[in-house]
């Protein structure tokens, strides 16, 4: 599995630590920037994980800016999106079961390193249950197409 991953100046140091756990993991990911803690525009990277996980080009995307929430709002204006931001583990894997959230959002003024890390964990290794979840989930895809936005 691959991995799409961004973040702005603020997720800079973040983004290399979990790239760096993924290494050691084995993960392979593609990196859409930023390349530097030179400031930048969240939205510019928001949106390019959010429409090559859209596209179906990863399965799976990891976003993160100052506090997740810029990097949220906008990933989830990319129809077929569930962008999940998460500051603890019991959402990471909730997230991935309940929601079948695709893309983590993280807020690295937020949460320390070692703590993202472990929701990186968990949220990779949860999968989507079916059932009453996967119901849900439909109903969130309904409200896109209800507003055009399929
Ligand atoms: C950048 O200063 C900050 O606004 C950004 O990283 C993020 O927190 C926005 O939601």
């Amino acid at each position: 599995m691959r991995l799409a991953i961004g973040s702005d100046h603020a997720g800079y140091e973040l983004k290399e630590a979990i790239k760096g756990y993924l290494d050691e993991q084995g993960l392979a990911y593609q990196d859409f920037g930023t390349y530097s803690a030179d400031s930048c525009d969240y939205p510019d990277f928001g949106l390019a994980v959010a429409e090559a996980v859209a596209r179906g080009d990863f399965p799976l995307g990891i976003l993160v800016c100052g506090t997740g929430i810029g990097m949220s709002i906008v990933a989830n204006k990319v129809p077929g999106v569930r962008a999940a931001l998460c500051s603890d583990t019991f959402s990471a894997h909730s997230s991935r079961e309940h929601n079948h959230a695709n893309i983590l959002v993280l807020g690295a003024r937020v949460v320390g390193t070692g703590l993202a890390l472990d929701i990186v964990r968990t949220w990779l290794a949860a999968s989507p249950l079916g059932g009453r979840h996967a119901r849900r989930v439909e109903k969130i895809t309904a409200v896109e197409k209800k507003y055009g936005r399929e």
